[in-house]
């Protein structure tokens, strides 16, 4: 299955490839920025206020995995980007 025809990456702001995904994917800049490591949350719960958003989610992507995230509108996904940027380290300051 095929989403993209085009795949651009940023790092801190700063592209770092555009190109046919298939090529991206293999940019060893891109492996080292995005897909050399892996990310997991486990028993994630979000809310905003009383309005509860995320209940009890736990994924894990491994290094190399590329993992689309599905879902109608309203129904969390982004919210749940969200946790998981939360709970990464965040990108080094930029150089001056
Ligand atoms: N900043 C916010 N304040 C209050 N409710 C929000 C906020 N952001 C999203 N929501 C609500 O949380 C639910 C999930 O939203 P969201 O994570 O944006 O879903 P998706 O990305 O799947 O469309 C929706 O009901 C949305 O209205
Ligand atoms: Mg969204």
């Amino acid at each position: 299955m095929s989403f993209s025809q085009r795949l651009a990456v940023l790092v801190s702001g700063k592209k770092i490839a555009d190109g046919k995904p298939e090529d991206v994917v293999r940019d060893p800049e891109v492996v080292r920025a995005y897909l050399a490591s892996s990310i997991s949350i486990e028993n994630v719960h979000a809310a905003y206020g009383a309005v509860r958003v995320i209940e009890d989610v736990s994924i894990k992507v491994n290094a190399g995995e590329t993992v689309t995230l599905l879902g109608t509108n309203g129904n969390g996904k982004s919210t749940l980007m969200k946790c998981v940027m939360a709970s990464c380290t965040r990108p080094p300051a930029a150089s001056s």
